[in-house]
């Protein structure tokens, strides 16, 4: 059966990437948890999807030209806005701590696609170092050389390729580089996709799966975890 990740934590009815969306998504029974890690002006690792904050909080600005201070003080509910009170953008420390005893497997997408982050691959697995966590984390991201940097750094840590693309042979491609998963997008699967992928030897993380028929035609076609806003209609569907 597919496992069952929260996108963004439970962020169909929560505010994306908010402590409140993670604690949603645990109490509910997810497998694992997806979010987007960037670095702040003082190298600090903050969970927020885009570069810039203005889309989901109530400020303006990117993030790297920020201190954790000064993001701090801005609401990140402007996906929800008015319906759960003040939610602060969480650090990566922040979720750590809320999922450290549990068996929540992390899905971190470090999002260096703009901006690269000199140094957020060294500094986020420091600190799953520190958590002890190595085994409940899957790193992902659509900068390939981030992958590859995650596993020079810390090759005992599941890692996966990010596309949006539909790409030929992606399975060959992913295990070429001695990636161990292919995260695409749900859209671009059909049952060869699929099967390429898995005659691969690669484990096959899709997103972002939200509507139900969605959910019972990659489940049906075997893929090996489903990433989505509502983690409820899944765990509905399948368990
Ligand atoms: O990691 C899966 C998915 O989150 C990738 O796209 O834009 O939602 O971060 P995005
Ligand atoms: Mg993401």
């Amino acid at each position: 059966m597919s496992k069952i990740f929260a996108h963004r934590g439970f962020s169909g009815k929560y505010p994306e990437n908010t402590m409140l969306a993670f604690q949603k998504a645990v109490e509910i029974g997810v497998d694992g948890i997806e979010l987007d890690v960037h670095l702040t002006k003082d190298n600090e690792l903050v969970i927020i999807h885009d570069e810039d904050v203005k889309r989901t909080t109530d400020g303006e600005g990117l993030v790297k030209d920020m201190t954790l201070e000064e993001l701090k003080k801005l609401d990140a509910s402007a996906t929800f806005v008015g319906q759960y009170g003040v939610n602060p953008i969480p650090t990566l420390r922040e979720y750590f701590e809320l999922v450290k005893d549990t068996d929540i497997i992390t899905n971190i997408e470090l999002k260096t696609s703009v901006y690269e982050y000199h140094t957020i691959e060294k500094r986020t697995i420091d600190m799953i170092k520190e958590f002890g966590i190595e085994d409940k984390i899957i790193f992902s991201s659509f900068n390939h050389f981030t992958v590859k940097r995650c596993e020079e750094i810390a090759p005992e840590i599941k890692r996966g390729f990010l596309t949006g693309d539909w790409l030929v042979d992606f399975g060959k491609y992913t295990k070429e580089r001695n990636v161990q998963c292919c995260h695409p997008w749900h859209v671009s699967l059909s049952q060869e996709v699929v099967d390429e992928m898995h005659a691969a030897g690669c484990e096959i993380n899709t997103w972002t799966v939200n509507e139900y028929e969605d959910i019972e035609r990659l489940s049906a076609m075997g893929v090996d975890c489903l990433i989505g806003n509502f983690p409820d209609r899944m765990i509905e569907k399948l368990r």
